[in-house]
Order: structure tokens, then C-alpha cells, then sequence
């Protein structure tokens, strides 16, 4: 995205954010709270449109699309709240996340075989209630259903919310099997040792800007985001 201008109608608070996510890697956003993170995420699914500027995404503009229209383009968001259905089985919940965009059984069935390759949990727990798993195991899922539209890229906010160490382990593996199989993957983490851990790139943002973009070691390896992070919470 280059030169955009977003706000909820009181400022602007992206202020001329260029940035670049790299196709099939995972990129990482970092920054203080308020930075503007989760607006990043919220133009580029299109729950908000710029002021200004541009979001190219496959050699299109897509900044002020409906949400709807970026799904069918590739782009898709996964929910920051839980949103498995606790009453229903594992394979019903990652079942759901392919409706909105073809119902046909056979298609349906076969996307989530190959959604079992790649995450195991799919086939060794299908069969069993969302509610009965761990804090972990749930995020992998709802992943895997994000995964049954095949987004060209994932946006995820906060992925690390909640969860303790070994449930953190978990979710690194779904974002990798996610990279692995072709995804290109944008985070956005209050985790920063988290989230620069398990991505390639990194970014740091400051009040709507870019302050630093590198590969996510170089950032964890910078003395100054230190003092940024310690500096910048409330
Ligand atoms: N729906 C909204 N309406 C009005 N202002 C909003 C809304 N959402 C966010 N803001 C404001 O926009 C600014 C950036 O918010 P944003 O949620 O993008 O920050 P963030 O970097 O994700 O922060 P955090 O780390 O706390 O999640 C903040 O000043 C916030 O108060
Ligand atoms: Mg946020």
C-alpha cells in the first residue's frame, strides 16, 4: 500500500503508510498500542476505506472494495474474536468457512482432506465438539477455515490473544503450515518476540507510520525497538 490516508472520521490515523507484504512469506506488524495495526488490517480487507492513497493487491487496486468482493479477490480476514461454534464438531466449523463461496458437497469434502494434510488436528479430531479444544488447537482451526475460501493471503490480528506459551507453539506451526502451503500471511502482535519470531518481515509503526522494515530478526536484534516498545505503552 502506498501514500494511505484511513480514520474512523475524527483524523486520519494512517498517515501516508507505505508498506509492502511480501507474496508468500509471513510479515509481521509491530508498534505501540494505538499505532494503527488493526487499521492496516481493517483497509486492506476492505472494513475501511482510505482517504487516500493505494492498495495494490495481484496488480490491482483494491483499496475501497466491499469485503466481499476482497474475499472473492483472495483476501481474507480471520476474526480476532473466537468464532468456532463450540456445539459443533471440528470438521463442521472448518465445513462453514467454505459456504460463503461454493457449497458443492464433493468440493467441500475434498478441500477439507487436503485441510487435513496440513494441519493433523482436522482428521485426528474432527470428529469431536470445538469446545472440548485447547486454546491452540481452536486458533489452528479457525486458520484451517479461513483457509476452505483459498485466500491468497491471510490477515491476522493478534493471533497470540489469550493463549499461554504452549498454545503459542501451536499457532506458530498453523502460521508456518499456512506459509508452507502457498499463503501469503500478514500479522499483526502486541507479542512482539511472538510475532517477529515466527515471521520473515517485520514492520514497526508509529502514530499511522512506518518507523522501521526489515526482516523480522533485524528488527528483534535492533536496540532502539526495545526502547520504542517500553517507551510507547500506556
Ligand atoms: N472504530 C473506531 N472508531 C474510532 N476510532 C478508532 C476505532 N478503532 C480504532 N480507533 C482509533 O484509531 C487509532 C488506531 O487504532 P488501532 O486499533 O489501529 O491501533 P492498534 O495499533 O491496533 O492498537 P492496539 O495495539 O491497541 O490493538 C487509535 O487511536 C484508536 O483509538
Ligand atoms: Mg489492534
Amino acid at each position: 500500500m502506498s501514500g494511505v490516508y484511513a480514520g474512523y472520521g475524527g483524523g486520519d490515523v494512517l498517515q501516508g503508510l507505505d508498506l509492502e507484504v511480501a507474496a508468500g512469506a509471513v510479515t509481521c506488524i509491530v508498534g505501540p498500542n494505538g499505532a494503527g495495526k488493526s487499521t492496516v488490517l481493517r483497509t486492506i480487507s476492505g472494513l475501511l476505506t482510505p482517504r487516500l492513497g493505494t492498495i495494490s493487491f495481484g496488480g490491482r487496486d483494491i483499496a475501497g472494495r466491499h469485503p466481499a468482493e476482497l474475499i472473492k479477490a483472495g483476501v481474507v480476514q480471520v476474526p480476532q474474536k473466537n468464532g468456532l461454534f463450540p456445539a459443533m464438531t471440528v470438521a463442521e466449523n472448518v465445513l462453514l468457512g467454505g459456504y460463503v463461496r461454493r457449497r458443492e458437497k464433493a468440493y467441500l469434502k475434498a478441500r477439507l482432506a487436503q485441510l487435513a494434510e496440513r494441519f493433523p488436528i482436522i482428521g485426528e479430531r474432527g470428529g469431536e465438539l470445538a469446545g472440548n479444544l485447547s486454546g491452540g488447537q481452536r486458533r489452528t482451526v479457525e486458520f484451517a477455515r479461513a483457509l476452505m475460501l483459498e485466500p491468497a493471503m491471510v490477515l491476522l490480528d493478534e493471533p497470540s490473544l489469550g493463549l499461554d506459551p504452549r498454545a503459542l507453539g501451536l499457532v506458530g506451526e498453523a502460521v508456518n503450515a499456512m506459509r508452507d502451503g502457498g499463503v501469503t500471511v500478514l500479522i499483526v502482535e502486541q507479542n512482539v518476540r511472538f510475532g517477529l519470531g515466527i515471521a520473515g518481515h517485520g514492520i514497526v509503526m508509529e502514530s499511522g507510520r512506518v518507523l522501521m522494515a526489515d526482516s523480522a530478526q533485524a528488527i528483534l536484534d535492533d536496540p532502539e525497538m526495545g526502547a520504542l516498545f517500553l517507551g510507547g505503552a500506556p
